[in-house]
């Protein structure tokens, strides 16, 4: 099967160069991070990927499979419950598949509310379900972790990697957070500059087991950067 190939060469936004060249691979299975400070095109990167907007230069080919995308903002329907949001997906399986992927998200008591009765977590743990729900073979995300709690951001890590050793999607998600990107991810790619550019691609030196361990993330990130 073959996985997502970017060769951008550029993206703009009214003439103003956002995005420079860059090309990387990501095998099937592969856990990647794009790593970069606050504004520097990350979600625009990921809004490309996503098919979201073809005005760019270059060539992106998602791979094989179905591609699913969690926005930084969980973007349920809020007129719609937790399970609905998730049934109401086509190929997503109605609601006993629905309760499964909430069940297994800790979010079986949450089912039945609607979106602004839980919180900002169990919302972002909600979105990740309904993404998973058309099995993709790609899974986008946006700063998954960003403004949760300390908890609420391990409760997501941990759903995001048995999820992920669960279906074997491949992952891409963007972060501006070293240490984040050091507990989640396989491969670190840093873009960074005006145009921004991919400046290092590395693999993480942590294996998925070591990378659960705050003290290793801790080493490998003053090791790294
Ligand atoms: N639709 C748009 N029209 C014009 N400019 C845009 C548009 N979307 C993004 N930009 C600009 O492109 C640049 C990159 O934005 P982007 O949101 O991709 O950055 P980011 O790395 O995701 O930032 P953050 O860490 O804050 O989420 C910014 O200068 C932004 O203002
Ligand atoms: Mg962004």
């Amino acid at each position: 099967m073959s996985g997502l190939d970017v060769a951008l060469q550029g993206k703009a936004f009214a003439g103003r160069a956002v995005l420079g060249p860059i090309a990387f691979r990501l095998a099937p299975g592969e856990r990647a991070c794009l790593l970069g400070p606050s504004g520097i095109g990350k979600s625009t990167l990921l809004s490309l990927i996503a098919g979201l907007d073809d005005d760019y230069d270059g060539r992106i080919d998602p791979g094989a499979g179905r591609l699913a995308m969690v926005f930084q903002a969980p973007r349920l329907l809020p007129w719609r419950t937790l399970a609905r949001n998730i049934a109401l997906v086509p190929g997503a399986g109605g609601m006993d598949r629905a309760r499964a992927l909430l069940a297994r998200a800790g979010l079986a008591e949450a089912a039945d509310h609607y979106p602004e009765k839980v919180s900002l977590g169990m919302q972002r743990r909600a979105a990740l379900c309904r993404a998973l729900a058309v099995d993709p073979g790609l899974i986008l995300l946006d700063e998954p972790l960003v403004s949760l709690d300390p908890r609420a951001a391990d409760q997501m890590r941990a759903l995001l990697r048995d999820s992920l050793d669960q279906t074997g999607a491949a992952a891409l998600l963007t972060t501006h957070d070293r240490r984040e990107a050091l507990s989640l991810c396989d491969r670190i790619l840093e873009i960074d500059g005006s145009p921004a550019r991919l400046v290092r691609d590395r693999p993480s030196p942590l294996s998925r087991r070591d990378r659960l361990d705050p003290d290793r993330v801790e080493a490998a990130l003053r090791a790294m950067f």
